[in-house]
């Protein structure tokens, strides 16, 4: 595979790093090179989105979206059958696999209204756009699973429709998110918690590959779907009780 790479930040570094032998070329700002590609994956700015997407379709390069923070309505209209994308918030397959968890957490939500779901997002100061776009997924997830919410807020007073979503910015922590419910006897969280970029390089690369033998739009989950379908088979099986 002949990757190119539009980022040179933490997360742009982390993927050369594991790309190695396999990187064309990486750029940031500048118009990236003639050089033809095989797959591309843009991890510089949902500003950049727009460009790299008309960029992808005139060079008939297959991409993955890894930036956060931008919308494009047409997307999928734009793409059609002509190129393989992946959008992709988030690269971790730990993640991939906290998002399919997270459904289970909200149809369980949605069984006794006294379950109160919720999330939480924790990053360090300098991240630019909030929620983080991994939030937004794990809180329109919850709303797939929970149907009498809504929407989502981000703090102050909510409606009894709305989930409550909490936006932390400080320190050093790099990334975590905090799916829980809290009810009048209990409580239970899900947390993903990311030390470094390097835990998003593995993901990328799976998902460049996805985007080159695939057309049209994808996720993280239809890349990690052969790790993890086989994970949600046979889950009534044996009670665990001791022997
Ligand atoms: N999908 C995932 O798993 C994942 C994981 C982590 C982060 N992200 C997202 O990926 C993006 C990059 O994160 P990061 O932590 O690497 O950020 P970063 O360390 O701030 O690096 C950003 C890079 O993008 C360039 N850049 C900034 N604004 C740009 C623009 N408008 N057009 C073109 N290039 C631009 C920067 O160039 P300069 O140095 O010249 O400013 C730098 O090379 C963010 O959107 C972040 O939310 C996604």
């Amino acid at each position: 595979m002949r990757l190119g790479l539009f980022g040179r930040g933490r997360l742009g570094q982390a993927i050369a790093a594991r790309a190695g032998a396999q990187l064309a070329w990486q750029v940031a700002r500048e118009a990236p090179p003639d050089t033809t590609v095989d797959v591309a994956i843009e991890a510089s700015s949902g500003h950049a989105v727009p460009a790299r997407v008309a960029w992808a379709l005139d060079t008939g390069t297959p991409l993955v979206l890894g930036s956060t923070g931008w919308t494009l309505p047409d997307l999928h209209e734009r793409i059609g059958q002509r190129i393989g994308v992946v959008v992709a918030p988030n690269f971790s397959l730990g993640v991939a696999l906290l998002r399919r968890l997270t459904l289970v957490l909200a149809r369980f939500c949605a069984l006794d209204p006294q379950r109160d779901p919720y999330l939480i997002e924790h990053h360090q100061q300098k991240k630019h756009d909030a929620p983080s776009g991994t939030a937004k997924l794990l809180a329109n997830t919850l709303l797939d699973g929970c149907p009498r919410k809504t929407a989502w807020a981000l703090g102050g007073p909510l409606q009894a429709h709305e989930l409550s979503v909490g936006v932390l910015r400080a320190g050093s922590t790099y990334s975590e998110h905090r799916v829980g419910y809290d009810a009048p006897a209990e409580v239970l969280e899900l947390v993903h918690t990311a030390r470094s970029a390097a835990a998003f390089a593995d993901g990328a690369l799976a998902a460049a590959h996805f985007a080159q033998r695939h057309r049209g739009v994808f996720t993280m989950d239809d890349v990690a779907a052969t790790v993890l379908d086989p994970l949600f088979a046979g889950l009534a099986g044996p009670s665990g009780a001791p022997s």
